[in-house]
């Protein structure tokens, strides 16, 4: 449907990619990844006609049609958000997609009131679910997605990616979402070195594949190497004796023939640099009491109590619309409650990282300047070096704001907060367009702050790596855990670290002491043998309880056997090879059928069995 041959893109005499060449079939479902600045979104833009290549060319198969999502913004005009959504469809034929548009906007989570709203009206990413809709709703032979995630709270992703596995067009995407990426694809293209690869498989299948290939690079480098200077030994020994001049001069020649391999990349990861403290703040950092808040008629928070401690690094989890944001938002001062009081500690200096926070930034500085550009001013060599560890290397910090990548962009706020950095953070999904090198830049940055965060992020490698308490938040209540995000999961049971950033508390002992039962209050005034029925009870009801729990564990684990060889037969299976031994193939298939039924069976008893452990209190 689309083929692209040797096309080569330069910015400012730096070339960002050259050669490259792939071909898209119909309904092939493909991942575009690589690291920030890379030249993907560039890539996007040179298939769509925007902007021409410095080579090669472009071409689409007649008729096909493409719908686009671009990774920051896209313009709406005034039609309601029910009309945006229906923008592709003819005027004649809209009442029969009006159903369908509706349930696509309602599965990311707009509400049937917004369907009417003006499109313009809705903050950035709003505006954005709604190009979304639209072309969920168009349904393109082609969809061309520019982390199209980033909009997204968990609970649409998890419906879009669904919606995705029944899309029937085909897919390319830029995405630096793992989970997502492996949900979706059967290919990766990674740009990388200025070329594009290309691998089969998901995106955990890419990672092995890399990793395999670079091992083997690794490996062919270290022994031409090895070779050369076993060459260059003989030459410098003998270059001047006369009778072994012709040789050596034949091995100089073997030399200079070599195609030399380029040294594998290693990555430098860890952060080296000492990032500036902030000033201590006192021991409490704020307390909200008695809170009120609505939007609207809507109540969001009643009576609201919480306290923050100086040195807690707290993540906020719960349920889409529970108000983790609003949360977040009271903290900051951003909102204002109407009834209670907020009141912060000692010396708190607060930063709040919004989720649309690249608008601040001025187009015409410098990547330099803007770094620079704050009230207390900070040495060049500091703002150089923090740059540089926020992989802003040698000429990139003289970029203009205006021309840097989604990545780079956040990457250059966050630069901006840690040059100055508040003690008291509070960050909206802070790893929005941040490739994977760059969020372990900033894990490294916050693992060194010693200031107080409070943050919401549905990346749970990175809450894993920075949460010291989580608090879950839903329907206005809140639930502290104190301690990491692996506690939490423990405590809540959860059926996977995902899952349970969104999930409503069901099987949780909740900790703090409030909740706990008043079962043994007054019992004094019973007589004995009403205490031992009671402990017999209790003593019954504890042996069943254990029972249920040691079966979910048995299920638990035959499951995790069962998953696994379902995953081995199925990458088996993909493999079009594997279809040369059909007798083999067709066992496999077999074989995998009955497990996923058994796993089906087993998922169904083990939400009966943990429903029975939920009741049972
Ligand atoms: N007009 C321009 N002049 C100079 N450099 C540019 C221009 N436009 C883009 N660039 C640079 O080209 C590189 C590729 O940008 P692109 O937006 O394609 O990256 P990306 O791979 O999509 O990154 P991200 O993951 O951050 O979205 C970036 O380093 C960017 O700064
Ligand atoms: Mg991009």
């Amino acid at each position: 449907m689309l083929s692209v041959s040797n096309i080569e893109k330069t910015y400012a005499g730096r070339t960002l990619f050259s050669g490259v060449s792939f071909h898209l079939q119909r309904g092939e479902r493909i991942g575009l990844v690589g690291p920030n600045g890379a030249g993907k979104s560039t890539l996007f833009g040179l298939l769509l006609g925007d902007g021409t290549p410095d080579a090669g060319a472009v071409m689409w198969e007649k008729g096909a049609s493409v719908g686009f999502l671009p990774q920051e913004s896209a313009p709406v005009g005034n039609q309601t958000v029910l009309e945006l959504a229906l923008d592709h469809i003819p005027d004649n034929l809209r009442w029969e997609a009006e159903p369908k548009a509706k349930k696509i906007l309602r599965g990311l989570a707009f509400r049937q009131s917004d369907f009417e709203r003006a499109a313009r009206t809705l903050s950035g990413g709003w505006v954005m679910r709604a190009h979304l809709a639209r072309l969920l709703v168009q349904e393109p032979d082609l969809l061309l997605l520019d982390e199209p995630t980033n909009h997204l709270d968990l609970e649409s992703l998890l419906w879009f990616q669904d919606y995705l596995q029944g899309y029937p067009g085909a897919i390319l995407m830029i995405s630096h979402d793992r989970e997502f990426l492996n949900a979706l694809t059967d290919g990766i293209f990674e740009i990388a070195r200025g070329s594009v690869y290309r691998y089969r498989g998901n995106y955990d299948d890419y990672v092995r594949e890399k990793a395999a290939r670079e091992a083997q690079h690794e490996a062919a480098f270290a022994n031409q190497q090895r070779e050369i200077a076993k060459l260059q030994r003989f030459v410098d020994r003998f270059k001047a004796k006369a009778s072994k001049a012709s040789s050596a001069q034949s091995k100089m020649k073997l030399i200079e023939k070599l195609d030399v391999l380029d040294a594998p990349e290693t990555a430098d990861k860890t952060v080296k640099f000492r990032f500036p403290q902030p000033r201590k703040s006192g021991q409490r950092v704020i307390n909200l009491k008695n809170l009120d808040f609505s939007y609207g008629s809507t109540q969001v928070y009643n009576g609201l109590d919480l306290e923050i401690e100086r040195g807690q690094r707290t993540v906020l989890v719960g349920p889409n619309g529970a108000g983790k944001s609003t949360l977040l938002k009271l903290l900051a001062g951003v909102l204002q409650p109407q009834g209670g009081t907020r009141e912060l500690g000692y010396n708190v200096k607060l930063g709040y990282f919004a989720q649309y926070r690249m608008d601040t930034l001025n187009p015409n500085h410098t990547v330099l300047q803007s770094a620079m550009d704050l009230p207390d001013p900070v040495p060049e060599v500091t703002a150089r070096t923090l740059l540089g560890s926020f992989l802003f290397r040698g000429d990139d910090v003289f970029k203009p704001v205006g021309v840097l990548s989604g990545g780079e962009k956040t990457r250059l706020a966050l630069v901006k907060l840690l040059l100055d950095p508040p003690n008291f953070l509070l960050m909206d999904e802070p790893t929005t367009h941040l490739d994977m090198g760059s969020i372990d830049a900033l894990i490294g940055a916050l693992e060194q702050f010693e200031g107080t965060l409070v943050f919401i992020s549905h990346d749970v490698h990175f809450i894993r790596a920075m949460a010291t308490t989580v608090l879950h938040v839903d329907a206005g209540n809140l639930t502290p855990y104190a301690g990491d995000y692996q506690y939490y999961l423990d405590k809540t049971r959860a059926a996977s670290a995902r899952d349970a950033l969104t999930a409503s508390l069901t099987n949780h002992q909740p900790e703090n002491p409030a909740f706990q039962s008043s079962e043994n209050r007054g019992s004094s005034s019973k007589s004995k043998e009403q205490k031992r029925a009671e402990a017999e009870a209790r003593q019954a009801k504890s042996r069943a309880k254990k029972e249920i729990e040691s079966r979910i564990s048995q299920i638990e684990s035959t499951l995790e056997g069962k998953e696994k060889r379902r995953t081995e037969i199925v990458a088996f299976l993909q493999d079009p090879n594997a279809w040369s031994d059909a007798a083999k193939a067709m066992a496999l298939q077999g074989e995998h059928d009955k497990i996923a039924e058994e796993i089906d069976s087993l998922t169904r008893e083990w939400e009966t069995k943990a429903g029975e452990l939920e009741a049972m209190g």
